[in-house]
């Protein structure tokens, strides 16, 4: 399986922030945003990743996360000239795509949790269809919302709907067969001029193939695509770390647990972060001090 890391997008509630900057590159506490997500593709077992970012912010990108070789992985690049939404990142990545199965993966997101890689891997194993995680919010207003029938399966996705039928949202990570560049190739724009995630995601609901998994309060889904939600996503990772010693979202760290890179790759890595924290840990982490 593939998977492609959206992190394009204008950025527009976290300006003046973003003027000048990717959104995808701000500082989540220790780490650039995309690395969260980034971490999440590679714990999913996924080491063919395209990131697609503005034409501006791109070059950015490569440079912070080059050829991918560093991680054990495969990093492709790919322009999206402007924002004219999530689904037209597999009309992006089609021809890259080569008719696989693929994930997609919000560069603004962070999911944590508990047995997350099994979940993951799970969802990656290639059975037909779609697989989708929904987790309850405060203000489903603002996101794709799926409502459940009464033996627990979907039923229905709205996009941000203003009276919502549930407080389930779908997060920002996607999992889709080898059907989905075809069936993005279908989709039309929206009333606001954008290939919505949510009509994908709702033929593969209507042809009776899209899981929802839903993600329980034991996981924390959080996006930081605004200035709260940003400081949020901040604390959390600052909060977890520095009481447990482990890392959220580090892709040094996903990688040498997943077996993408040695032990020696792990402590070069953490001999370039230098006297961080960070690399101090990934340093205990090579030499097996710790977890
Ligand atoms: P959003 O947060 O919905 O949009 P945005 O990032 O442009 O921000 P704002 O609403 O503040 O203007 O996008 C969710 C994620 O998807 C985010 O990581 C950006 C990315 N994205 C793209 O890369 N291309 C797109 O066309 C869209 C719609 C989103």
């Amino acid at each position: 399986m593939k998977g492609i890391l959206l992190a394009g997008g204008s950025g527009t509630r976290l300006h003046p922030m973003t003027l000048a900057a990717s959104k995808q590159l701000l500082p989540v506490y220790d780490k650039p945003m995309v690395y969260y997500p980034l971490s999440t593709l590679m714990l999913a077992g996924i080491r063919d990743i395209m990131i697609i970012s503005t034409p501006e912010d791109l070059p950015q990108f490569r440079r912070l996360l080059g050829d991918g070789s560093r991680f054990g992985v495969r990093f492709a690049y790919a322009a999206q000239p402007s924002p004219d939404g999530i689904a037209q990142a597999f009309l992006i990545g089609r021809d890259w795509i080569a008719g696989e199965a693929c994930a997609l993966a919000l560069g603004d997101n962070l999911i944590h949790g508990d047995h997350l890689s099994a979940l993951l891997r799970n969802a990656a194993s290639g059975q037909a269809g779609a697989t989708v995680f929904a987790y309850q919010v405060r203000d489903p207003e603002r996101y794709g919302v799926v409502s459940f029938d009464l033996d627990g399966n979907a039923s229905e996705i709205v996009e941000k709907p203003a009276t919502p039928t549930s407080n389930w949202a779908v997060t920002g990570l996607y999992f889709y067969d080898r059907q989905v560049t075809d069936i993005a190739a279908r989709i039309r724009p929206s009333a606001r001029g954008e290939l919505e995630i949510t009509d994908l995601n709702k033929v593969y609901l209507e042809s009776g193939l899209l899981r929802v998994e839903r993600l329980s309060r034991g996981y924390a889904w959080l996006d930081a695509g605004t200035p709260d939600s940003l400081l949020q996503a901040a604390t959390f990772v600052q909060t977890i770390q520095s009481r447990t010693g482990m890392l959220v979202g580090c892709p040094e760290e996903v990688a040498f647990r997943m077996g993408f890179i040695t032990a020696d790759d792990l402590r070069e890595q953490a001999r370039h972060l230098g006297k961080t924290e960070l690399g101090r840990v990934l340093l205990g982490l090579a030499d097996g001090v710790f977890g």
